[in-house]
């Protein structure tokens, strides 16, 4: 049988929307994969008036003939899955028997965020930004060959006490030289003994429910968090989470193979926007203040207001190459419905030279400056459109223009949160 399994990922950095196109293709899909990351993630989805914000439960959940998986290349904290799930079941959502989380997914741990925190606290100025949910310092254990995955959650209570008691105690055993917040290892063994008893019915080995979907043709999301400029390989090193936000991550994390991926959706937004540190060659304060006082542009895991700038090319086209996107989703268009000019960066000017390629050091990206092609606005609402041809014309110029730009056709475009502010391309 033909394999059906799309990868959908964000092509910037995060927060492209990810969760609402998730939201809007699960209803042709029978599964869908959360192949890395942790809840450093926050997918909003909006069904009418009701907002649900998913951090590590697949967007999937919202529609309740899909089944869900978080795969072995996420990490989980397994207080924080139990909190989402009970969200969930209060909301009358069902994730028992639809819900499944892979064996070997890796644990994230309360000394982990100990780390997470202290040692941004000691980066003072340099710090990356992170959401301060233990994300790196679990990858890192888990790199090391020291981490605990979610299968052990099966174990006896007195042998999964003995793992967690001798981690804390090497936690608190370097905290005070390192500067972290010690652990209690009874509290721990306590708090992940309660989530061990709720999350045990939903453990199953993820790659054989992933390789069973597939060779039963079902049409699978792998669903990718955080966004391609944040990939630990690929992103602005160091300025990046601690993951493969990548297609070739969106394989090794579930362990569908690539020979069984059809399609590739790129997500990004009509303009850019991150959260954190790092380099950002279009950041715009005018535009920021612009996006914030609409209420937009606020990170939905830790309120953070979202630095904003122009769309970049470079830096899409970099994402496309690095990705195979076979079609972009592009959301929030209506974010730049009231200007008169838009720029796009088309290039990146660094000592005196043109680029069109990003460079590899993120000190070096920091002293590119954009080389702009400049837009005409619309200025009038897109949010009623729900065809192609309903958009306004200079705003299909600017979107055809921008997928010529970055090489990669358009799929989906998105011109609000409601799944019907949602249509294809032509
Ligand atoms: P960490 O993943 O918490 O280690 O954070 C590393 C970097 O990735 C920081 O700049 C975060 O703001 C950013 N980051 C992590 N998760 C997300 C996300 O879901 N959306 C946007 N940025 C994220």
């Amino acid at each position: 049988m033909k394999p059906r399994v799309t990868i959908v990922l964000g092509l910037q950095w995060g927060d492209e929307g990810k969760g609402k196109i998730l939201d809007v293709m699960a209803a042709e899909a029978d599964w869908v994969l959360r192949a890395q990351g942790g809840n450093n993630a926050g997918h909003t989805v909006e069904i009418g008036k009701e907002k649900y914000v998913l951090h590590l439960v697949p967007s999937g959940i919202l529609r309740s003939d899909v089944s869900c998986l978080i795969a072995g290349g996420a990490v989980v904290d397994p207080t924080g899955l139990v909190k989402e799930i009970e969200g969930l079941t209060k909301r009358r959502i069902r994730t028992r028997g639809r819900l499944h989380l892979a064996a070997q997914a890796h644990l994230v741990l309360p000394h982990h965020r100990a780390v997470d925190q202290g040692s941004e606290k000691r980066r003072g100025h340099g710090k990356i930004g992170t959401t301060g949910r233990g994300i790196g310092p679990a990858y890192s254990d888990k790199a090391a060959r020291i981490g605990l995955r979610a299968g052990e959650l099966a174990l006896p209570a007195k042998e999964l006490g003995r793992r967690i008691r001798e981690r804390v105690a090497a936690h608190n055993h370097a905290a005070t030289s390192q500067g972290w917040e010690k652990i209690s290892a009874t509290r721990t063994i306590r708090e992940i003994g309660q989530a061990a008893r709720i999350l045990r019915p939903y453990l199953a080995d993820g790659v054989m429910l992933a390789h069973q979907a597939v060779a039963s043709g079902k049409r699978i999301l792998i669903e990718g968090a955080q966004g391609t400029f944040l990939d630990v390989d690929h992103g602005t090193y160091p300025f990046v989470t601690s993951s493969h936000c990548t297609a070739g991550g969106a394989c090794t994390g579930t362990g569908v193979p690539p020979t069984a991926i059809h399609r590739v959706v790129g997500v990004l937004k009509a303009y850019t926007t991150r959260v954190g540190g790092g380099p950002f060659v279009t950041e715009d304060g005018t535009l920021g203040h612009l996006l914030h006082g609409m209420g937009r542009e606020f990170g939905s895991t830790t309120g953070r207001a979202r630095r904003c700038g122009w769309f970049d090319a470079v830096l899409v086209r970099r994402a496309v190459q690095l990705n195979g996107v076979t079609e972009m989703a592009i959301t929030n268009l209506d974010g730049l419905d009231g200007l008169e000019k838009i720029p796009v960066c088309v290039g990146y000017r660094l000592n005196g030279k043109i680029f069109k390629e990003p460079p590899v050091e993120a000190s070096a990206w920091a002293k590119c400056r954009p080389v702009y092609r400049v837009f005409e606005g619309w200025c009038e609402p897109t949010t009623e459109a729900r065809h192609w041809k309903q958009l306004p014309r200079k705003a299909r110029t600017y979107l055809s223009a921008i997928a010529e730009m970055v090489g990669a056709p358009l799929g989906i475009i998105s011109v609000g949160a409601g799944r019907d502010q949602t249509f294809r391309h032509g």
